[in-house]
């Protein structure tokens, strides 16, 4: 178990935007940042990050939370690795409580397990390769033979596996690892015999990298070519390998995508890694595959821009072109860059300067869809009904295309290429548009957007509480927007009354204002969650000395109400600090009416709010009892007294409140 101290040791150094930031392009928007959101197919820069409360939230899909919410959904992590993740990213020593008993280490999840394996399997092939003689000989050889630089092989963790019949697997069932994992990531296989042996012998290994750099799968390419056995052997799907996620290897690829603006994307891992010596380090591969939606989604918080490298061998290209109208439906711009016959970005690279590569690649860069026009008209010649299906062909991608000006482009260099007047071909467009759109209406349930499992678990939430709160409750609304009101505003001072003071009046903390006001009538919230987060907030406030700290800390609570709560209700982009908080604390500016009130009127009202719902709650309560039929004639004059007194005390207030909010 991670310690408590640590996990808050972690909470505070962690920053939103840093982490967001791995994995999304941000731009700073005045105290904020604004990214693509990752959750959804997002057109704009929807996903909002607020540095100040470290928190995330898409103002298209609603996705919401703090860091760890983040790595759970986007990284996929478990709770314990996105708390690894954090504290190697901020260089903090986990502690545990106590040692791991060995019922625990049994029971930890076997998704980590897994991954556990798998980082002993990369360190056993890279040892392999680097220092045994049999890994030197033929490992080692094979891949300076390729060309591979030795800082390459460190870079990628590249490996060999032992020839033999199970050195891997042997050694792996010695130190403790369980054959049922070894089986499970298809590190070894069992024989007819029932005898484990090493999937991957006599192999040089490819580590496959999830985005965070975990090793989650192997690629293991064979070293002669061997027409009747597969070239490449490569992990099996499960718990932490899924190939339709994943790409190679956008873990070391990220950082130069996102300073390029524009991605690469190649086959294979050969591709990849001569890319990455001769100097181009945005590169991809998808495996031998076309992309995936997956593979995509991974992409487009990093860059809209992608260029899709083709070997020079044509067979290919046709088949591969249906796989990208999908980027174009995904609002990507794709680009070509087709290479020269009988070379892929491996060879090619091998064979020129890095700076011939560089410029091939400027130089023969072209748009998807020119590329694809002048492919398909090549092979249609001058049959006419095939150019026809070619122009219907090229209309369906430009179709895709979200952007209407794009569009209008490239219906314009169609026109040209087709030689056929831009006008016909834009009321053929605006037909399949119109076409494609009453189709899906057609299909009832318009595709469901993809739910992701915290989503899920939080709208069963609202469903929940939904069900249990009456309709509206005034009472309720009332002791939320105190505590939002103190959530939000709590260390701040305002100005009230104090009999001691010189001229009568003090600066006195928001917070205390409303502890004070509220002990002193003897009045406790009623809703037990939101009374909850008001004890806690007592209990922080008296440790904490910074308020971002304070807040940050709900937003990081372990108690999943709680933390919800405050992520639901702090509105935290409408509310912007102004430099007249400085000088005069007394206000806030309201950001999004650019409408300044005094943060004093709004605590005093709220407080009078509450209190009037509280006496007319009672007074409500008393006139039903008075209709119950078991009093006697004293109690009912009691409680008539009683209701006399609460409607002068509701008079009061409400006079008090109409003077407080016209100010
Ligand atoms: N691939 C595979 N299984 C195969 C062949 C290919 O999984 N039998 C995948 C690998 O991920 C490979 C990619 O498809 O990297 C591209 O295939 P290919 O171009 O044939 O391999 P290269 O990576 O170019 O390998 P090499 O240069 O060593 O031939
Ligand atoms: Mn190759």
């Amino acid at each position: 178990m991670i310690s408590k101290r640590t996990i808050e040791e972690i909470q505070f150094a962690t920053k939103i935007e840093d982490v967001v930031g791995d994995f999304v392009t941000l731009k700073r928007q005045g105290s904020s940042f604004v990214g693509v959101c990752p959750f959804h197919n997002d057109k704009n820069p929807s996903l909002h990050v607020t540095p100040r409360l470290g928190i995330y939230k898409c103002f298209v899909c609603d996705a919401k939370g703090n860091a760890i919410h983040f790595l759970m959904e986007h990284a996929k992590m478990t709770y314990p690795e996105a708390l690894e993740y954090l504290a190697k990213k901020y260089n903090i020593t986990i502690e545990y409580d106590r040692p791991e008993t060995p019922q625990e280490k049994e029971l930890r999840s076997e998704r980590e397990s897994l991954f556990i394996v798998n980082e002993f399997a990369e360190k056993y092939f890279m040892e392999q390769l680097r220092n045994s003689d049999e890994g030197k000989m033929l490992g080692l050889t094979y891949f300076k033979e390729r060309g591979f630089k030795e800082a390459t092989l460190d870079k990628f963790h590249l490996g060999y596996c032992p020839g033999g019949w199970d050195s891997f697997t042997q050694t792996a069932l010695k130190q403790g690892y369980k054959e049922e994992f070894l089986l499970k990531l298809g590190l070894s296989k069992k024989s007819d015999k029932g005898k484990l042996y090493d999937f991957y012998r006599g192999r040089v290994i490819f580590p496959i990298h999830n985005t965070v750099g975990k090793v989650i799968g192997f690629g293991g390419r064979i070293l002669k070519k061997d027409e009747k056995i597969a070239k490449y052997f490569n992990s099996p799907e499960n718990e932490i390998y899924h190939k339709s996620d994943t790409l190679y290897d956008l873990y070391l690829a990220k950082k130069a995508i996102r300073q390029m603006d524009n991605v690469f994307l190649v086959e294979g891992y050969t591709d990849v890694i001569s890319m990455f010596e001769s100097g181009v380090e945005n590169v991809v591969a998808s495996s031998g595959t076309s992309l995936t939606d997956g593979q995509v989604k991974l992409l487009y918080s990093l860059t809209k821009n992608i260029t899709v490298l083709y070997d020079g061998d044509a067979a290919g290209i046709k088949a591969s072109l249906r796989g990208i109208d999908m980027l174009l439906e995904k609002g990507m711009n794709v680009r070509v860059c087709l290479l020269p016959d009988g070379e892929d970005p491996d060879s090619f690279a091998k064979k020129h300067r890095d700076s011939e590569l560089q410029e091939y690649l400027t130089q023969n860069t072209t748009d998807f869809i020119l590329f694809k026009v002048q492919i398909l008209l090549e092979e249609a010649g001058k049959d006419p009904l095939k150019r026809a299906e070619v122009v219907n062909n090229i209309l369906q991608s430009i179709a895709k295309i979200q952007d209407n000006i794009v569009q209008s482009f490239y219906i314009k260099e169609c026109a040209r290429l087709f030689e056929i007047p831009e006008a016909s071909l834009g009321s053929k467009l605006r037909s399949i548009l119109w076409k494609n759109k009453s189709e899906r209406k057609k299909g009832e349930q318009a595709p469901a957007e993809e739910v992701t499992p915290l989503q899920e678990v939080q709208i069963r939430e609202q469903q929940q509480t939904e069900q249990i709160k009456p309709q509206v409750d005034l009472l309720y609304e009332a002791e939320k927007n105190l505590l939002i009101l103190l959530l939000k505003y709590g260390f701040y001072e305002i100005v009230v009354k104090d009999p001691n003071a010189e001229d009568g009046v003090a600066p006195k903390r928001v917070d205390q204002y409303i502890y004070d006001e509220l002990y002193n009538d003897g009045l406790v919230l009623q809703n037990p969650l939101l009374r909850k987060i008001y004890d806690h907030y007592a209990e922080k406030a008296e440790i904490l000395k910074d308020f971002g700290d304070l807040q940050r800390s709900f937003v990081y609570s372990e108690d999943k109400e709680e933390s919800q709560f405050v992520l639901d209700n702090l509105e935290w982009d409408d509310y912007e600090y102004s430099d007249l908080w400085e000088k005069k604390y007394d206000m806030y500016t309201r950001y999004a009416s650019n409408n300044i009130q005094s943060l004093q009127q709004e605590v005093e009202s709220t407080l009078l709010s509450l209190k009037l719902r509280i006496v007319e709650n009672q007074i409500e309560f008393l006139n039903k009892e008075l209709k119950r039929e078991e009093y006697e004639e004293e109690d009912i004059n009691n409680i008539i007294q009683n209701i006399s007194l609460l409607n002068q005390c509701r008079k009061n207030i409400s006079e008090r409140l109409n003077r407080v909010v016209s100010r």
